[in-house]
């Protein structure tokens, strides 16, 4: 695979999460004040919501581990990449258990849904497989946590928690562009194409999920199903408009549902250049927007 325009070694990326963590502990959730919920509807739903990203963490952690101890042998600068950035999911993991429990919930088995989607995650066995998907995951996590600082009622914490998220998951989706781009490059021929199937199919998944969790976290983050379908559409669409080499183009029919064409996707900035990670990368310089 040809390096893309601007693209950066694994020891760029080394850096940089090095340096983030050193600055991981210093950050610390501000839970002194109770949160007054409008309802218990509204409280359910928040626990739902922080759930379902309890969960991502929880997979982005184990799967970034497993590949790192895949790699060590023959790239062991990638697998300290990979390892240090499971760390992060896991930091994000720590952080949720403890809003869970500051918000009156805790962290509860998941539904149907989610578990045969996470069980068949767990069983993707090729790195580039378990990268695209995370890389996916990510960049729908960043979408979610951004809409939702605008939609769901200010409080402290929950920005606070929020924040947190949408700075780190915008973080990580250059980055596992960086760690797919690896994978594809110690991968057997044709692997590029045959992530093609899964590319279309992830896309559309992911934006029926949204209707699943419209269902149970709309009282709390108040984004309306049209809103995050088309917003998941249009920020997979970006990513891959910018990281071209890949040639994930979406189907023009599943963009339509969403009322978005191709041509919609041209011309925004490209959050997975080596610059936007950069900026990205420094915590405590990030201003995070919401969408
Ligand atoms: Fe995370
Ligand atoms: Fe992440």
């Amino acid at each position: 695979m040809p390096n893309a325009v601007g693209e950066r070694q694994t020891s760029f990326w080394l850096r940089l999460l090095k340096q983030r963590r050193e600055r991981m502990n210093e950050e610390e959730l501000d839970l002194s004040q109770p949160i007054v919920w409008d309802s218990p509807e509204e409280q359910w739903s928040a626990v739902a919501f922080f759930n379902a990203a309890f969960r991502a963490e929880e997979s982005g952690l184990r799967q970034a581990h497993e590949i790192a101890a895949d790699v060590a042998s023959h790239d062991p600068e990638l697998a300290e990449a990979l390892r240090l950035y499971g760390d992060e999911e896991g930091w994000h993991r720590e952080l949720l258990t403890k809003f869970l429990a500051y918000i009156g919930g805790e962290i509860r088995p998941m539904g149907p849904t989610t578990r045969t989607f996470y069980k068949l995650y767990a069983r993707a066995e090729r790195p580039e497989t378990i990268i695209l998907t995370n890389l996916m995951f990510e960049t729908i996590g960043a979408t979610t946590y951004r809409l939702a600082l605008r939609t769901a009622k200010p409080r402290p914490a929950v920005r606070q928690m929020l924040t947190i998220l949408t700075r780190d998951e915008s973080f990580h989706v250059p980055l596992n562009v960086h760690f797919l781009r690896r994978a594809l490059e110690r991968a057997e021929p044709g692997a590029l194409r045959r992530l093609q199937p899964l590319y279309h199919l992830l896309t559309a998944s992911l934006m029926a999920s949204a209707a699943a969790s419209r269902r149970r976290a709309k009282r709390f983050d108040n984004i309306p199903f049209p809103t995050l379908a088309r917003a998941y559409a249009e920020h997979l669409g970006r990513l891959f408009t910018n990281a071209a080499d890949f040639g994930f183009t979406p189907s023009r029919a599943l963009l339509a549902t969403v009322g978005l064409r191709r041509r919609d996707l041209v011309g925004y900035e490209d959050l997975t250049s080596a610059a936007a990670a950069e900026r990205a990368a420094d915590r405590s310089r990030v201003i995070v927007d919401a969408l």
